[in-house]
C-alpha cells in the first residue's frame, strides 16, 4: 500500500509539501456569499455546478450560504455528491446507455435527482428505469438557445419532447434547461447575443405553456452569463460552476470573483542561470487554457510544462531563486487543474484548516 503524506491541520502555508491545490479559504467562502448575494436580491436560485470543485466539501458550503441544490455533469459526479450528504443534484447533461441510466435512477432513493433530456429514446429509457426501480425523476427539457452542443430547437421539437417526457411515468416535468456557454461580459456588450439566447428561451417557455405544460424550472447560465440570465424574470436558477474559485482565464471577465486556487510549486533545479525548474507539470496543471500564470515573482514566467517538469524563465531578480524556493502559480483553467489533484490544502490566513478529498475526480462516468 502506498501512503499520501499529508499535512495536518496548523502546518504553515510554506510547509505543506509540492506540488499543492491550495484554496484561500476567505476568498472561496467570500466568492460562494457574492453570488449567493447577486441571487438573493435579484429572487433567483444559486444551483452551483460542481463540475469545478468536484467535492461535496464546497458543495455543502454553498448549500448553507443559500443554494437550493447544485448541478453535476456525469452520474459519477452525482453519486459523490449523494454520499457526501448533497440533497439535490441536477445533472445537467443528458445521460444516456444501460449502465449509467440505472445507476442515475437509483440515486433517487437518496437525493432530489434531476437530469436534462434532449433525444425521445433517452426519455424512454429514463422512464423505463425510473418505473423500474419506483422512482420519479425530474425532468427539465434541454433546449439549445446558443452554442449547438446538446438542446433541441425552441418551438414545435421542444414542445413534442415536454409532451413526451409528461405522459412517461417515473418522470416529472419541471422545465427547460438553456445553457448559453460562455460569453464574455465585453462580447455581451458589443453584440446582441444576451438578446438572442434570451429570446430563444423565451420562445421555448411560450410554446411549452401555450400547449398547456406550466414550465416551473428555468436553468441555465454560468460565470459569466449570470447576471444576463439570472435577471430574467423566467430564470428560475443559475448554474456557475468557475465563480467558486475562480482562473486564470475567467478572472479578468468577473471583478466581482476572487482567485481563490493556486498551485504552489518549488524549485527543483537550476540547470543554466535563466531557467528553474519546478517540481510541476501536465501531471499536475492543466494548459488547456495557457500556461500557468507567476503569482508575486517579477521577471519569472512559466516557459513550458512537460510531463513532471515545469520551465520557468528568469529576469532580473527572478535570477536569485534557489532550490527550495516555492512559486505560487495561478491555473489559466481551474477545472481541468483540479481534476488532477487529490485534495484541495484550505489555507485561512496562511495556515492549513482542512485537507478536503476531492471525491469527484475523475468521475467521468
Ligand atoms: C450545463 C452547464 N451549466 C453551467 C456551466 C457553467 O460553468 P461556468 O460557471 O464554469 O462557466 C457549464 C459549464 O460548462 C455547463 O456546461
Amino acid at each position: 500500500m502506498t501512503v499520501d503524506y499529508l499535512p495536518l491541520p496548523g502546518t504553515p502555508l510554506e510547509e505543506i509539501d509540492t506540488p499543492a491545490l491550495v484554496v484561500d479559504l476567505d476568498a472561496a467562502e467570500n466568492n460562494i456569499k457574492t453570488l449567493q448575494r447577486w441571487c438573493d436580491e435579484n429572487d433567483v436560485a444559486a444551483r452551483p455546478h460542481v463540475k469545478t470543485h468536484k467535492s461535496p466539501y464546497w458543495a455543502l458550503k454553498q448549500v448553507e450560504a443559500g443554494a437550493i441544490g447544485v448541478c453535476a455533469a456525469k452520474v459519477g459526479e452525482a453519486e459523490a455528491m449523494v454520499a457526501g450528504g448533497v440533497q439535490d443534484v441536477l445533472v445537467a447533461n443528458q445521460i444516456v446507455g444501460p449502465v449509467k441510466i440505472p445507476r442515475l435512477v437509483a440515486l433517487a432513493h437518496r437525493a432530489r435527482i434531476g437530469v436534462a433530456v434532449d433525444h425521445p429514446e433517452n426519455v424512454k429509457d429514463l422512464s423505463r428505469a425510473a418505473s423500474k426501480e419506483g422512482v420519479e425523476i425530474g425532468v427539465l427539457v434541454d433546449v439549445n438557445v446558443k452554442i449547438d452542443r446538446t438542446g433541441v430547437e425552441p418551438g414545435e421539437p421542444t414542445v413534442e419532447l415536454v409532451r413526451k417526457v409528461a405522459d412517461s411515468p417515473g418522470l416529472r416535468f419541471d422545465g427547460i434547461m438553456g445553457y448559453e456557454g460562455h460569453v464574455s461580459p465585453k462580447d455581451q456588450a458589443e453584440t446582441n447575443a444576451v438578446e438572442l439566447w434570451i429570446g430563444k428561451l423565451e420562445a421555448a417557455i411560450i410554446a411549452v405553456e401555450e400547449a398547456g405544460y406550466p414550465v416551473r424550472v428555468v436553468s441555465g447560465a454560468g460565470t459569466s452569463t449570470y447576471r444576463a440570465s439570472g435577471s430574467h424574470e423566467r430564470v428560475t436558477e443559475v448554474q456557475c460552476g468557475t465563480y467558486v474559485f475562480m482562473d486564470g482565464a475567467y478572472g479578468p471577465e468577473s471583478p466581482e470573483f476572487t482567485n481563490a486556487l493556486t498551485v504552489i510549486a518549488q524549485v527543483m533545479s537550476r540547470p543554466v542561470p535563466h531557467r528553474a525548474v519546478l517540481d510541476i507539470g501536465l501531471k499536475s496543471m492543466s494548459v488547456d487554457s495557457g500556461l500557468p500564470q507567476v503569482m508575486s515573482r517579477p521577471g519569472a514566467a512559466i516557459e513550458k510544462l512537460a510531463e513532471e517538469h515545469g520551465i520557468l524563465s528568469l529576469h532580473g531578480q527572478a535570477r536569485n531563486l534557489d532550490v527550495g524556493d516555492r512559486v505560487s502559480l495561478l491555473p489559466m483553467h481551474g477545472d481541468t487543474t483540479i481534476n488532477l489533484h487529490s485534495h484541495y490544502f484550505c489555507v485561512r490566513k496562511g495556515i492549513l484548516e482542512d485537507v478536503v478529498p476531492i471525491t469527484a475526480r475523475g468521475r467521468f462516468r
